[in-house]
This record gives C-alpha cells, sequence and structure tokens, in this order.
C-alpha cells in the first residue's frame, strides 16, 4: 500500500529542492519496493498568497492524516516581501510554528557531519577537521523563547518588548529521553547544552536532563554552557557526539554546525512527536536571493527525504542508498556552487537531484 506523504514545497527555493527530493524519492521506489502518494499543502507566503494565512486548520488535518511531511522552506525577504507588512502571528514564519506545535513535533533532529569529499569547504584548519566529525543536535521545538507570552507595548511613551521562556520539566524530560535513546544507536555521549549560570529555566533543564540520565547508565553525560559550547564547535567539532539543547540555543548551534560541516546546504532535518510521525525539512532558510536560479543545493533535502523514510516508514535500505548515492556524487566530483572547490565539476540544482537519483 502506497504511504500517504504531505508535501510542502513553500517559498523561495522550496519548489526547487523539494522537486529534486522527489526525483531521488521516486527513483528509489520502483528498486526498494515501496510507493509514495503525495498530498501538496501550502505554507508560508505560499499560504498567504492564496489564503491570507500562513497555514490553514485543512492544510494541518491534511499533515495530520499523512505519515510524514516532506517540506522546502518557508519565507522571503523581509525588506522587500509584502509578506513582512503583515502582523507578526500572518507572517510566514507563524506557519512554520504552528504546524511544529500543533503536531507536537518536540524533537528535532539535526546531524552535522563532514563528508571527506568536502574537507576542502570546511572553513576550520586541517589540524582542528583531524578525523572529522559527526553529531547530532537535538534541539527541543516546542517549547522555550518561541512559543512564551509576548508583547509588545509602550509605558510612559517608552517602547517595551517581552519574549517569555517557559519549560516544564514534562517538556524537559521527553526531549531528553529521546536524545539518550538516539545516543545509544551512536557513541554514547550526550552533551547538555544549557545557560544553568544565569537561567532558571536552564537550571531546571539540567537536573531533569541529570534525572534522565540515571536510566542511561551506559552513556556518558556532560553539561556545557552554550556560550562555550559556540566556541567549542570550531575549536573541536570532534568532541561532541549528541548535543541536547533547548529551542533557541538549538536554532544557533545548529547553524554554526552546519558551517562548519562545510554548508548550510547539506544539514537535513526531522522533527518528530511520540509516534512514528515526522516533518523532514532541510535546516536552511528560503534563500529568496537565489530562488529560481538552479543553483540552489538540493543535497540537505534529499538527505531529510533519506531521514523519513528511515525515521517514520522504516524504509531502512532504501534510506542507506540515498545517503550513499549522496557520498557517491560528492566522491565523484559534483559540486552546487555553495560546496565548489578547485577540481570539482559545478552543477546546478537539477543536474544535483538528477545525478543523486541515477546513483540510488
Ligand atoms: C529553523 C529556522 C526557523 C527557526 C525559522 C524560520 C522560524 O531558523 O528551522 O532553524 O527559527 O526555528
Ligand atoms: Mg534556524
Amino acid at each position: 500500500m502506497a504511504h500517504k506523504i504531505a508535501v510542502i514545497p513553500g517559498d523561495g527555493i522550496g519548489p526547487e529542492i523539494v522537486r529534486e527530493a522527489r526525483r531521488v524519492l521516486d527513483s528509489a521506489d520502483g528498486k526498494y519496493g515501496f510507493e509514495l502518494e503525495y498530498t501538496q499543502l501550502l505554507m508560508g507566503g505560499a499560504s498567504i498568497d492564496v489564503h491570507g494565512v500562513p497555514l490553514t486548520d485543512e492544510a494541518i488535518a491534511q499533515a495530520k492524516a499523512s505519515e510524514a511531511v516532506l517540506m522546502g522552506s518557508i519565507g522571503g525577504d523581509a525588506k522587500t516581501s509584502p509578506w513582512y507588512k503583515l502582523e507578526p502571528q500572518l507572517r510566514p514564519e507563524a506557519g512554520l510554528l504552528k504546524i511544529r506545535k500543533e503536531l507536537n513535533l518536540f524533537a528535532n533532529l539535526r546531524p552535522a557531519y563532514l563528508y571527506d569529499e568536502l574537507r576542502a569547504a570546511c572553513p576550520l584548519r586541517d589540524e582542528v577537521i583531524g578525523d572529522g566529525f559527526d553529531m547530532m543536535i537535538m534541539r527541543e521545538l516546542t517549547g522555550g523563547l518561541y512559543f512564551g507570552a509576548r508583547e509588545t507595548v509602550v509605558e510612559n511613551g517608552v517602547r517595551k518588548a517581552v519574549d517569555t521562556l517557559v519549560y516544564n520539566e514534562e517538556e524537559i524530560r521527553r526531549i531528553a529521553v529521546k536524545g539518550f535513546d538516539i545516543a545509544r544507536k551512536r557513541r554514547r555521549k550526550v552533551c547538555s547544552v544549557d545557560k544553568a549560570n544565569v537561567l532558571d529555566s536552564s537550571r531546571l533543564w539540567r537536573a531533569v536532563v541529570e534525572e534522565v540520565s540515571r536510566d542511561y547508565p551506559d552513556v556518558e553525560l556532560s553539561h556545557m554552557l552554550v556560550d562555550n559550547c559556540a566556541m567549542q564547535l570550531v575549536k573541536d567539532p570532534a568532541q561532541f557526539d549528541v548535543i541536547l539543547t533547548e529551542n533557541m540555543f538549538g536554532d544557533i548551534l545548529s547553524d554554526e554546525a552546519s558551517m562548519v560541516t562545510g554548508s548550510i546546504g547539506m544539514l537535513s532535518s526531522a522533527s518528530l512527536n511520540e509516534t512514528k510521525f515526522g516533518l523532514y525539512e532541510p535546516s536552511h532558510g528560503s534563500a529568496p536571493d537565489i530562488a529560481g536560479k538552479d543553483i540552489a543545493n538540493p543535497i540537505a533535502t534529499i538527505l531529510s527525504a533519506a531521514m523519513m523514510l528511515r525515521y517514520s516508514l522504516d524504509l531502512d535500505e532504501a534510506a542507506d542508498a540515498i545517503e550513499a548515492a549522496v557520498s557517491q556524487v560528492l566522491r565523484e566530483g559534483y559540486r552546487t556552487v555553495d560546496i565548489m572547490s578547485e577540481g570539482c565539476t559545478r552543477v546546478g540544482t537539477a543536474e544535483m537531484g538528477t545525478l543523486i537519483a541515477a546513483r540510488v
């Protein structure tokens, strides 16, 4: 029976990178004996243009009726796009936050891995790269500053804005459990990142992570302050296996981690709830400045599609094949412009997708 997949191409480079991910999935389905049935959904600016809101209840219902959601990216140029003249809760990003919350996608997995072939694209010095690195950023995705109360007011003629950082122990516990579970499938190391020297929410985070760790005596737990972590990521990235952190810190650290892998165009992500359901999207944004030019790197989206096969559909063999095809294309020297280096062959978005699809 066909697996029901909701597809959200989104804005900017979204439609072109999703098209390549689908090309790769389509080349895998016959070979690995599965079938996907796609329903296209609108979100972000694309939904605002049609419905006036970045995500409709109907789209949420359709996403819920699927086994997984494959997404490109949403958002436009904040300076020039009319979407940013709307109230904040009607802008493209609000659609993304809403779908994360409505589907309870509290666990965001962002693997940052240095392909040997991309050493030249890595901005770190050779002695820092060493034998390379392979980490998993586990970002809490439905709490913290992103979802606390916020307001902008004028008090005695002075403008004031408030954002609230809230976590309860249950929210911390469930992401910590996922983090330790994932560490067990990797190198059994969790580094929990917080700002416990200043924030109450971080002190609670640390205490709950400690409690959870008692059920995982085989996993080594360490704690690191977020400012130090930002530094350690460029100083010695190989020290990390699983980085477990709250929403805002995870947003920032995952962009940093992606850059040390060579390009944010390589970083996939999975957002999961308690079930097998997941939303899969590249960690990067919609890059409106390069949209429609056939230069965006589709690999992060293609690797996100592989994660979808692995985590939501239990199609590990097909996921392995897609990941191997990506490695092979890089080994053969094909590069989009963001990861281009001397002696390699520069290709566009569609050609990169076609090359990967042919090697699945
Ligand atoms: C990400 C993005 C989003 C976030 C934006 C687009 C709201 O930066 O997925 O990392 O901050 O979570
Ligand atoms: Mg981000």
